[in-house]
């Protein structure tokens, strides 16, 4: 049973946030959302009754994230946990390939977004989890620690929210733990950015399951629902009492390729299939 009830999630209105709002509520927990989507907020007020509140506003803005922090608390009396997730992707634009007029836009929209969103969501439930003795847990990636799983910008964005978990785990230190987790492609979600008109895009759109079947070591498409784990157990005091400052790496072994072929599976299907 979980021992944190209260938390607030950004970027709760779809994809993977929205997952981790289901997951938490089946936990037994009550959440706040903040989302720049004022009809996601709606539907995931509605989808869920009295035990989720939203605030629509822009994780960019401080007043936006004290909004949301003040609307949690005057709705269950505290904050256990902060899920910093609001984020967007870049589609793998490259340097080369984004004209000097947009690139500039460009960084401060995803930037703005992926890691001062983040910083802004942080000081802003600073008071409440010091209070509870409570956790941040931020959404990170693959791109957090490899490069391929976006450009330079989403890229750098979250080489970025690495190095800021691990700073706030110091600042932080003895009262709040923050950890974060960093997964893989998730299927069917995800939304390009205004500045380089990806708007219409959706991360839907690829053969997710195919290219994931052949990139990763674990050979399958991995989806929302399959990654909030990582986000209960950091969430969960009795099972992270000593984990601050590390970050999950929740990918399917992006990083264990190695040398090997995709289909490194073989050898153990041969030793032991039908044995
Ligand atoms: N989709 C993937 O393959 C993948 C992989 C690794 C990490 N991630 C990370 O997971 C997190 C969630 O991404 P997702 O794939 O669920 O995307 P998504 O687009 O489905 O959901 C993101 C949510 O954040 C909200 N949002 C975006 N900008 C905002 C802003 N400025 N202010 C407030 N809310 C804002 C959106 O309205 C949306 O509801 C992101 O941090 C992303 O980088 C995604």
């Amino acid at each position: 049973m979980c021992k944190w009830p209260v938390a607030l999630v950004t970027g709760g209105g779809s994809g993977l946030g929205k997952a981790i709002v289901e997951r938490f509520l089946a936990e037994g927990a009550k959440v706040a959302i903040l989302d720049r989507s004022e009809e996601r907020v709606q539907e995931v007020v509605a989808m869920f009754g009295g035990k989720v509140v939203g605030t629509s506003g822009d994780v960019r803005s401080m007043a936006d994230n004290k909004a949301a922090v003040a609307r949690c608390v005057e709705a269950f009396g505290k904050i256990d946990t902060l899920v910093g997730n609001a984020g967007v992707w870049d589609y793998n634009a490259s340097i080369a390939g984004t004209s000097e007029e947009k690139l500039a836009e460009a960084i401060d929209e995803l930037v703005g977004i992926n890691l001062k969103g983040y910083i802004l969501a942080a000081k802003a439930a600073l008071p409440e989890l010091y209070k509870t003795k409570g956790n941040a847990i931020f959404t990170v990636s693959n791109a957090g620690f490899y490069p391929g799983g976006g450009g330079v910008l989403y890229t750098a964005s979250k080489h970025g929210v690495v190095g800021m978990i691990k700073q706030l785990a110091h600042e932080w230190a003895p009262h709040i733990r923050v950890n974060g987790v960093a997964p893989g492609g998730i299927g069917g979600i995800s939304r390009g950015f205004p500045s380089l008109s990806q708007e219409g895009i959706r991360f839907s759109n690829l053969p997710l399951d195919d290219l994931m079947k052949q990139m990763l070591p674990l050979e399958k498409a991995f989806y929302a629902s399959e990654y909030t784990g990582g986000y209960v157990f950091f969430a969960n005091r009795k099972d992270n009492g000593p984990a601050t400052g590390s970050v999950l790496n929740f990918d399917g072994g992006i990083g264990m390729r190695g040398f090997m072929s995709p289909n490194m599976g073989k050898e153990l299907d041969e030793k032991f299939r039908g044995a």
